[in-house]
Parts: C-alpha cells; structure tokens; sequence
C-alpha cells in the first residue's frame, strides 16, 4: 500500500557494504528524514569480518539473506552499490522493485541497462510497473562528470557542434576489487592478458553516458569506440590493502569517441592513477560544449569519486520516489538534491508500514 502523507522518516536498505555503501550509509545517518534499517552484505571474509569487527552501527540490523531482510525491514528505497554489470545487479533490483521498494544503484552498466542487456532491462522495467516501484542508477560516473553534468551545461546551448568531456582522477580512494577491474595493480603482461579476457574494462560506462547524451539532444551515435592502455609505476606505491610495485600498473588513460553521421561529435578522455601527482597529473574534471554558445568548464581540483558517488545516491531518492513506477536514466528525473529539512520531501511515494 503506498500514500505521501506521513512524515515519519523514510526506511532504507543498503546492499554492499565497500566503498561506496559505507559512505552512503554514513551521509543517510545524517539526514534526519532517512532511517537505514538494514545492509545486505556480500560474502566473502572481508564483508564478514567488516560488519562482525562492529564497524557499522549496533542498530543496523545486516545480513546476507536480502529477502529476509526486505521482508522483515519493509525498507521504501534501496541503495545498491554491489556490482557494475547488469546481469550481476539484476536480481537484487527485481526482488526489490517487486516488493515496492524503489531502487538507486550505482552499476554503470545500469546507467542505461539497454546498452548491455535490452531484455534484462525490460524485464526490470516490468517488475517496477507491476511492484510500483521506480529504479534509477547514478554516481560520479556515469552519473555526473560524463552526462548529466555536460547535458545540464548543453541546456544553454544553440546548436552543439562538439561535446567532450576530460576526467583526471585518483584512483587510491577504490579498493583492490574495484582497482583490478579497471586495470591497476598488474605487471604488464597480465594487464594484457586480463584485458583480452575481459577482466580489465578500465572505467565501465562510456557508452551508458555517450548514448544517454546522444539520446537526450535526440542524435544517434553511429560508432562508438573505446580504447584503454596502462600507466606504468616508475615507483612503489604504498596503497591503504596493498602495493603497486615499480614496473606494475598504477593506472589506465581511457579515451572514447562517438561519430554523428560519419563525424566525431563526442569525445571523453578519462586518465586514472593511485598518485596522479607523483606523475603530474592535475586532477580536474573539463567539459566543453563547442557551437554558436561554446560552453566550457573545469571543476577543479575535480569531483572526488566515493564522495560524490554516496553523495548522488542519498540526494537521488527524492528525486527516484516522485517519479512514477518504472525504469529511468538520472536525465528522466528531477535533478538530485540534498534535502536537508528533517521531515521528507513532500509528495514522494510512501509505502505504509504496519
Ligand atoms: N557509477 C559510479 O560512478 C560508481 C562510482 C563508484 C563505484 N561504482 C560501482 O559501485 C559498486 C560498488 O563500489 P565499491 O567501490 O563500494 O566496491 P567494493 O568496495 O568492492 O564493495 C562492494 C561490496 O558489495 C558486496 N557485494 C557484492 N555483491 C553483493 C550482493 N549481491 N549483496 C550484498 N553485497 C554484495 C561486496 O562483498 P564481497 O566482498 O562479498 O563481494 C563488497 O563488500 C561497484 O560496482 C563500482 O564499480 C560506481
């Protein structure tokens, strides 16, 4: 049963307690209007030991049986932040969404789930109109720098010759499993033998934010093309779980291009590095909008990526509970704010406890 009409604080689930989920969790027990009730948590030792070592609340009740915890929590919103790949998200999205719990997520794959998996993606949709529930992904990126930062900027646009966006970023505030996925901490033989399997990605989501940008000035991206190649350490790096030795990877620079009727229109170049000093890399974010009103601007010394990311999930459930049920891209919704009164936003979908 749903209703907007009370004003007790709205009752959230974590799934994933890394990176990004603790911080998520630490910003929600700051506002006022959310109560966390639960995390699910993955299962593997160092989930565990993280959780049994008291590093979360007392009150948090946590478990790795996510339907238990959905059905004795009853939580409104999710915060899942587990795995990038669709395929891997899916099944925790729908168990929620079926039930009525909305869903913000930070898979990138998620970002816009047609691109990797169109029949997942309308099977997520189906599951939110029948739970009444909406799902949303988000986070720095895709999320922010690479889509909706440049499409709010191309908003005083007149015509748009160009987009590009430049990310340079330190990567040292990502654990080891994020790290191996996007390509550091490998000699470079291996760094090459795990790109050619599919291991290493780099960053996952370019095409999600080119074909969202594309799609929302109504252009069809014809190719899209993606290269990463590694940077190597010329010295040994001290990491907060392990080490990156001289002669191993310390970061990727990643770029993407988009062509519109044969000619590039879309450009993004992202390099990455656990001590982009050391190496002389300023960090920043740069988007340009090139055309009769060129746009462009620099945030600098750049957005940083677990703040930001946690920052995104808390500030989008009020945006993700006032749409109506279904499957949405951070573009459909109402811009992501912090609320910071301590009743909810008014008008969100409520889900009736008792
Ligand atoms: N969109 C963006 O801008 C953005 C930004 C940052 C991160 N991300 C993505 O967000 C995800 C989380 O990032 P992170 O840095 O927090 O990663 P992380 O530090 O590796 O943490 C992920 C946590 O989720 C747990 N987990 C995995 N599957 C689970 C499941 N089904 N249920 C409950 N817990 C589960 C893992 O436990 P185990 O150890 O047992 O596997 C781990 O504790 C990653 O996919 C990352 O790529 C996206």
């Amino acid at each position: 049963m749903t209703s907007t009409a009370t004003r007790a604080p709205v009752r959230v689930i974590l799934f994933g307690m890394g990176t990004v989920g603790r911080a998520a969790l630490r910003l929600a027990r700051t506002r006022q209007w959310l109560h966390p009730v639960g995390a699910v948590i993955g299962s593997s030792a160092s989930a565990r030991g993280r959780i049994e070592s008291g590093e979360h609340p007392a009150d948090l009740r946590w478990s790795t049986d996510a339907d238990l915890l959905l059905d004795q929590l009853r939580p409104e919103v999710a915060l899942i932040a587990t795995r990038s790949p669709v395929a891997d998200v899916k099944e925790d999205i729908i168990r929620c969404v079926e039930r009525g719990v909305s869903v913000v997520t930070s898979s990138e794959e998620m970002f816009d789930p047609n691109v990797a998996d169109p029949s997942a993606a309308g099977e997520i949709e189906a599951a939110c109109r029948a739970g009444g529930a909406a799902v949303v992904a988000t986070g720095i990126n895709p999320g922010y720098v690479f889509d909706v930062i440049p499409v709010v900027i191309a908003g005083a646009s007149w015509d748009v010759q160009r987009v590009s966006v430049t990310r340079m970023l330190d990567c040292s505030v990502f654990g080891r499993t994020v790290h191996r996925l996007l390509g550091v901490g490998y000699s470079p033989a291996g760094f090459e033998e795990a790109r050619r399997a599919g291991i290493i990605r780099g960053h996952i989501g370019f095409e999600e934010s080119a074909r969202v940008i594309a799609r929302v000035m109504g252009r069809d991206l014809d190719r899209f093309e993606e290269n990463v190649r590694p940077l190597i350490a010329e010295q040994t790096y001290q990491l907060a779980e392990y080490v990156v030795s001289a002669g191993e990877t310390a970061g990727v620079v990643q770029d993407a291009t988009g062509w519109v009727g044969g000619t590039p229109w879309l450009r993004f170049d992202l390099s990455l590095h656990v001590d982009p000093e050391s190496v002389g890399i300023q960090t920043r974010d740069h988007i340009r909008i090139e055309g009769e009103n060129t746009l462009d601007v620099t945030i600098q010394p750049g957005t940083q990526s677990i703040l930001t990311t946690s920052a995104l999930l808390v500030n989008t459930i009020p945006s993700v509970l006032s749409a109506p049920p279904g499957l949405y891209t951070a573009t459909d919704l109402l811009p992501a704010a912090p609320w910071l009164d301590a009743d909810p936003p008014p008008g969100i979908r409520r889900r009736i406890q008792g």
